[in-house]
C-alpha cells in the first residue's frame, strides 16, 4: 500500500488568497508519470515567489504543490532511460504550475522532463544553481555564441545581487570576463566583489529618467534580469554589435526602448526562455555549469532553509530581498 509524502500544500481560497501549509499526503496523490523520485532539495525563485504567494496565474488546479525546481533520486521508474538510484534533477517544464512541483519529499514525472545531474555535482549542489542559476548559464552561453569574447569589453549583470544575477557574475569571471554588477543594494558591494565583479555600478545610474535613445558606447554584452528603464539604458550603451541576453522582468514586463541602438550600432537582443527549452541545449548547459561555475562561489552566495520556510521566503523574493540563492531541504 501507498505510504504517505510530506508536502507544502497550497490552496486558493474563494477570495483567491493563496494559503500554504505543510501536510501529509497519501503518496497515491501524486500525479501520473513514468518515474517517481525521492526528493533531496528543491529551491526558491522569483517565479516560485510568484505560485506560492498567489499563483501567478501560472496554476490551474489547486490544492497543488509549487517547486519549479527539485533534485533527488530515483525510487521507481517505468522509462527505460532512468533506473532506480539515478541522480536527476527537473527544472521548468512547467513542473510546480501544471505539475505538482519540488516542495514535496516525492514527486511523480515524465521521464522526458528529468535531466541527470552532471558528474561532481550534488543533488544540493544542482538546486543551489536552480532554475535562476541555469537560466544564468543560458544568458552567458548567447552571448558567447553571438561571438563576444572577454577582450571585447565589460558585462552589464542587472539585479546582480539576485539569483540570476550572483550566478552569471561568478560564470563570467571564471570565463575571465569583466564583470559590472548594477544593485540597488550598494550595501552588497563587498558580496558582489566576493563572486568576482569587477566594478559595481548603482542601479540609479540605470532608472534615472532620460530620453538620449543612445548613450556612450561601454558594454560588450549585457545579461539583464530587470526589463524596465534599466533594460532601456543597457542597450543603449551596448557597443557597435554587442548583445544584450534578456531573461527576467523583476522591475516589469515593458521596457522604455528604441530602434537606435539595433540601426546604428547593429546590436543583438536573445530573449531566454528556461522553461521549455529543448532537452539538448538544456543538458549542455547543466553541463557548462559543473565545469565553468567556480562551486566556492556558489557556496558563497547560498543559503539553507527548510520546507516550512518557503512561504516567507515567497514573500521576500519578490521584495527583492533575497540575496544570492536559496536551497531548500525538503526533508526538514
Ligand atoms: N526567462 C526565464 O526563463 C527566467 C528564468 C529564471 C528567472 N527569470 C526571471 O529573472 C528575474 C530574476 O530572477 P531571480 O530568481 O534572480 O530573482 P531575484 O533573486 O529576486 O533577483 C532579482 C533582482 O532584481 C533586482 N530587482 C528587484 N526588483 C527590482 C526593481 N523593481 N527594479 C530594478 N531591479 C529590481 C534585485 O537585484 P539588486 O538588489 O541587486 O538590484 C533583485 O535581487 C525574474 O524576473 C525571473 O522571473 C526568468
Amino acid at each position: 500500500m501507498a505510504g504517505t509524502i510530506r508536502a507544502l500544500m497550497l490552496e486558493q481560497g474563494a477570495d483567491k488568497k493563496v494559503t500554504s501549509a505543510i501536510q501529509e499526503v497519501a503518496e497515491d496523490r501524486l500525479p501520473a508519470g513514468e518515474v517517481t523520485v525521492k526528493v533531496d532539495y528543491s529551491t526558491v525563485n522569483y517565479k516560485d515567489g510568484m505560485i506560492v504567494t498567489t499563483g501567478g496565474r501560472l496554476v490551474r488546479v489547486w490544492p497543488h504543490v509549487g517547486g519549479i525546481d527539485l533534485a533527488g533520486t530515483v525510487e521507481k521508474s517505468d522509462s527505460p532511460n532512468f533506473k532506480p538510484g539515478d541522480k536527476v534533477l527537473v527544472n521548468g517544464y512547467r513542473l510546480g504550475e501544471l505539475f505538482w512541483g519540488g516542495y514535496a519529499t516525492k514527486a511523480r514525472l515524465k521521464a522526458e522532463h528529468l535531466v541527470r545531474v552532471p558528474k561532481g555535482i550534488s543533488t544540493r549542489q544542482a538546486m543551489a544553481i536552480g532554475t535562476a542559476g541555469y537560466t544564468s548559464m543560458l544568458c552567458v552561453l548567447a552571448l558567447e555564441k553571438h561571438g563576444i569574447r572577454p577582450a571585447d569589453g565589460e558585462i552589464l549583470v542587472t539585479g546582480a545581487a539576485g539569483g540570476v544575477g550572483s550566478v552569471a557574475i561568478a560564470i563570467l569571471k571564471k570565463l575571465g570576463y569583466q564583470a559590472v554588477a548594477a544593485t540597488g543594494r550598494p550595501e552588497e558591494a563587498d558580496y558582489l566583489k566576493g563572486l568576482g565583479a569587477a566594478s559595481i555600478i548603482e542601479r540609479k545610474e540605470l532608472t534615472e529618467a532620460g530620453e538620449a535613445p543612445l548613450l556612450s558606447e561601454r558594454y560588450a554584452g549585457v545579461v539583464d534580469t530587470v526589463s524596465g528603464v534599466m533594460l532601456a539604458k543597457a542597450l543603449a550603451q551596448v557597443k557597435y554589435r554587442g548583445a544584450a541576453a534578456v531573461c527576467g522582468l523583476a522591475a516589469g514586463v515593458t521596457f522604455p526602448g528604441n530602434i537606435m541602438p539595433f540601426i546604428l550600432r547593429g546590436i543583438s537582443m536573445y530573449g531566454i526562455d528556461s522553461v521549455m527549452l529543448p532537452m539538448q541545449p538544456r543538458q549542455e548547459a547543466w553541463d557548462r555549469l559543473a565545469t565553468d561555475l567556480p562551486f566556492d562561489k556558489l557556496d558563497a552566495m547560498t543559503v539553507e532553509a527548510g520546507l516550512g520556510d518557503v512561504p516567507q521566503l515567497a514573500v521576500d523574493i519578490l521584495k527583492g530581498k533575497v540575496r544570492g540563492r536559496v536551497v531548500v531541504d525538503v526533508n526538514r
